[in-house]
């Protein structure tokens, strides 16, 4: 194992690029060189790692010589560009775009789940969308125990999962609207402040939203599975930070509330917040700043004869993203570098 290694950020300026920053300093990734790289727009600014100002430059073709692993969360279109000259110079990207994610070339990993796909890597490795990473840590040590057959599920996901500027819109509205003035639409086609969005990306042809279709396909490639069948509603909703999901799941195996407490109160990543008869139970703003997934309301759901149903709530900055693109960083240093 290396005992340093020269790290890239791409996107360094942005919600999760930041936080990536974060992160890497808490867990003392052992960084020799950090370089962080955005676009024109804050290239000269300053972030601070470990007690010094950082200077943020521009992502450009030779911004990876001499980098040994490169996060990428500067949007898909940067990715698709620059995370192949990344890896071509030598270095392994982690990307949190949804650029590669379905790539058969290119593993996409959970490290609680998939950590072995990581072995499989050519040069760049996907981070999934924040929306399944938090349902397949939960799910997966449910799966291993009694095969899961259907999932159907239905979001309630923040607004930094679309950037700094949706948290702007959020807050903007909020105020415009406890003063009774107009709210400004710019990120999203309607207010989100005092309201729920069912759209979240574009929509297909079949109906579903993008992100619809990246929980049912994300989850299918994560997990090893084709054969579960998913279907999803993804909604946004005015909450800073964190998502939360309901989750229904049917199974092949009989399981009870019970037992799939115990499960995953020893699944890695997981902490079970379940005790309704004294109001505890998973939340977005406990969940805000936290490492682990969060689990409550399991119980049994009747209508079918092997249900269970339950509450699914994570930072999505961090677990969503980059939490977990620095937890496959270490993986990548620990095993493989
Ligand atoms: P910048 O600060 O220069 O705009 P968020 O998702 O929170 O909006 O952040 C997006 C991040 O990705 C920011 O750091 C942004 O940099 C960066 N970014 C977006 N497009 C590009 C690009 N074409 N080249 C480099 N960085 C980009």
């Amino acid at each position: 194992m290396r005992s340093r290694v020269n790290v890239a950020v791409a996107g360094a300026t942005g919600a999760v690029g930041n936080e990536m920053v974060k992160i890497l300093e808490s867990r003392g990734f052992p960084v020799g060189h950090l370089k962080l790289l955005a676009s024109t727009r804050s290239a000269g600014t300053v972030l601070p790692f470990r007690q010094k100002n950082e200077r943020v430059e521009l992502l450009e073709e030779e911004s990876f010589k001499d980098i040994d692993i490169a996060l990428f969360s500067a949007g898909a279109s940067a990715s698709k560009t620059y995370a192949p000259i990344a890896a071509a110079s030598g270095c392994v990207v982690v990307d949190n775009s949804s650029a590669f994610r379905m790539d058969p070339q290119v593993p996409l990993v959970v490290p609680e789940v998939n950590p072995h796909a990581i072995a499989q890597h050519k040069g760049i490795i996907a981070n999934p969308n924040c929306s399944t990473i938090q349902m397949v840590v939960a799910l997966k040590p449910i799966h291993d125990v009694a095969r899961i057959k259907r999932i159907v599920v239905s979001t309630y996901q923040s607004v930094s999962g679309t950037g700094k500027k949706a948290i702007d819109e959020l807050l903007n509205q909020t105020r415009a609207t406890l003063d009774s003035e107009p709210a400004e639409c710019k990120v999203y086609p309607h207010q989100i402040a005092f309201n729920c969005l069912p759209h979240i990306d574009v929509f297909m042809d079949n109906g579903y939203t993008k992100e619809e279709i990246k929980m049912i396909n994300e989850t299918k490639k994560i997990m090893e599975d084709d054969s579960i069948k998913i279907t999803a509603t993804t909604v946004r909703v005015p909450v800073i930070l964190g998502h939360s999901e309901s989750v229904n799941i049917e199974t092949e195996q009989k399981i009870l509330p019970h037992e799939v407490r115990e499960i995953l109160s020893k699944a890695p990543g997981v902490k079970v917040v379940d005790d309704p008869g004294h109001f505890q139970y998973p939340l977005a703003i406990h969940a805000a700043g936290r490492d682990e997934v969060f689990v409550g309301r399991i119980r049994e759901d009747p209508s079918i004869e092997n249900g269970i149903d339950m509450w699914i709530v994570s930072d999505n900055i961090r677990k969503g993203a980059a939490l977990n693109a620095v937890q496959i960083a270490e993986i990548l240093l620990e095993k493989y570098l």
